[in-house]
């Protein structure tokens, strides 16, 4: 039996869908344990169009899986009923029992992504640049102890008792901002029959976890957003407002930290980065475009222009040491081809002296100074999104691949070439590696 758990090293957007969907045959059960419909997870499947999940764990995609939604997801009722929906219409997630959302999962109400919003159209250039699904506030409200878990959602007759003195804080806050107050009743309106289509999945998805580990099955947890949106080790406040690390897992569903026996982390082969917030090795250039253009990186979640840049080691260290990661899998490789030459970031400078560890502030971020080698290019041609073995790599290709293994320190297992399942290198499957 394993458990592995597969998180972003980055800022997001690394290709977790696609890797998880590729693991997820080896997996009993597809976990998701932080973040909410930020989330925008893209799987490929040969011969049909691609499908963004953002709340139901990519596992949906795989018959026979069961897939959980973790206590410490944020859900938005609507926004998951959409996607039960459209996971049913595209001929998934048919067979009953399959999806389980915990009932201790916090519910985004309508309110918080009316703040979320707010907030941010208040801040004009100052601004996060968050996704407006609400999920600050929601993550404010469980911290605050306001919030409305599923399980209380369940009972709408109670609701009203739980939100009504909250409802009038943020009616407040709401009229300091220049907004529209809310009324309780019309909040109330739509719960009732949300409440009723998500009774059927609700439970306890702890005690379905755990006991699945004491029975020996695969388990693979779906992480969301990166390490470097991660509330306390990320680019703060540039940062999502959940515990985006491996260890998450262990939290989110109530398992002790020693059942973990793989971090699988995910990078891609360059960096992006969608919303604001200082990003060392962005290149606001045509190569820059180049990336996005040769990556398609547009939002799956928000359809924005992502930013892009060459590939930070200095920072995927950081990752890589916050997350413990055992196996590292680089995806997009197919995207950097066709560069003559390809900077890579080794570590950062500030004020001229090598910079150990991540800085605290943004303003330090800001004034770092990445230093770059340059490396080899290969070309661009589709030998190398049909490679399924190591060795059908291009030679420069091969060396990039083992150049960031080196300076990481962690054994690259697998590489992504395309967006499809099919196109995957996998060198050594996580789930048999203990
Ligand atoms: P996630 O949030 O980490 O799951 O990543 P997203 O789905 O938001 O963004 C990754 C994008 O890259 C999606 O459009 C994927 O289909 C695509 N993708 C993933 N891996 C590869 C790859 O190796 N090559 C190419 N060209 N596209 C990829
Ligand atoms: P996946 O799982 C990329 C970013 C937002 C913003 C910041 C805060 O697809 O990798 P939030 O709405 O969470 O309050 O926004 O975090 N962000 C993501 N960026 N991928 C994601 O998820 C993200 N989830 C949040 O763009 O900068
Ligand atoms: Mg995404």
């Amino acid at each position: 039996m394993s458990n592995v758990v597969v998180v972003g090293l980055q800022w997001g957007d690394e290709g977790k869908g696609k890797i998880i969907d590729v693991l997820a045959e080896f997996a009993d059960l597809v976990v998701r344990f932080q973040g909410g419909a930020n989330a925008g997870h893209t799987i490929g499947i040969e011969g049909r169009e691609p499908i963004i999940t953002h709340l139901v764990p990519t596992g949906a995609l795989r018959p026979g899986k069961q897939v959980v939604i973790g206590p410490g997801m944020v859900v938005d009722p609507a926004a998951l009923i959409e996607e039960i929906d459209m996971l049913q219409g595209a001929g998934f997630l048919s067979e009953p029992g399959r999806l389980l959302v915990s009932d201790r999962a916090h519910m985004v109400m309508p309110y918080h992504k009316l703040l979320d919003r707010a907030r941010e159209a208040a801040k004009g250039d100052a601004k996060i640049g968050t996704t407006l699904r609400g999920i600050g506030p929601c993550l404010e409200d469980k911290a605050a102890r306001s919030g409305v878990r599923l399980a209380d959602f369940l009972r709408p007759e109670k609701l009203a008792e739980r939100i009504g003195p909250r409802l009038q804080e943020i009616n407040a806050v709401l009229d300091m901002l220049g907004q529209q107050r809310l009324r309780l009743d019309d909040v109330l309106a739509d719960v009732a029959g949300q409440a009723a289509r998500l009774e059927p999945f609700a439970g306890d998805a702890g005690l379905l976890v755990r006991r699945q580990m004491a029975r020996g099955r695969n388990i693979l947890f779906e992480g969301a957003q990166g390490a470097l949106l991660d509330i306390d080790h990320g680019t703060y406040p540039f940062v999502t407002s959940s515990n985006t690390l491996a260890a998450a897992a262990c939290t989110s569903l109530g398992f002790g930290p020693r059942r973990i026996d793989c971090v699988v982390g995910v990078a891609k082969a360059y960096t992006t980065r969608v919303g604001a917030g200082p990003f060392p090795t962005e290149m606001e250039d045509d190569r820059g475009e180049m990336l996005r253009r040769r990556g398609g990186e547009f939002g799956a979640t928000t359809g924005r222009p992502r930013r892009c840049g060459w590939l930070d080691l200095a920072a995927l260290r950081h990752a890589v040491e916050l997350n413990g990661v055992d196996s590292l899998c680089l995806t997009k490789l197919d995207v950097v081809g066709g560069v003559d030459r390809i900077q890579l970031c080794t570590g950062y400078r500030l004020q001229g002296e090598p910079l150990e560890g991540f800085p605290a502030t943004v303003e330090r971020l800001q004034q770092v100074e990445p230093e770059y080698e340059q490396v080899e290019g290969w070309p661009e041609d589709d030998s190398l999104g049909s490679a399924r073995e190591f060795e059908a790599l291009a030679a420069p290709a091969r060396r990039y691949v083992q150049k960031v293994e080196a300076m990481l320190n962690v054994p690259v297992d697998m590489i992504s070439v395309g967006p499809g399942r099919n196109d995957t290198i996998l060198l050594n499957n996580p789930f048999r590696r203990s």
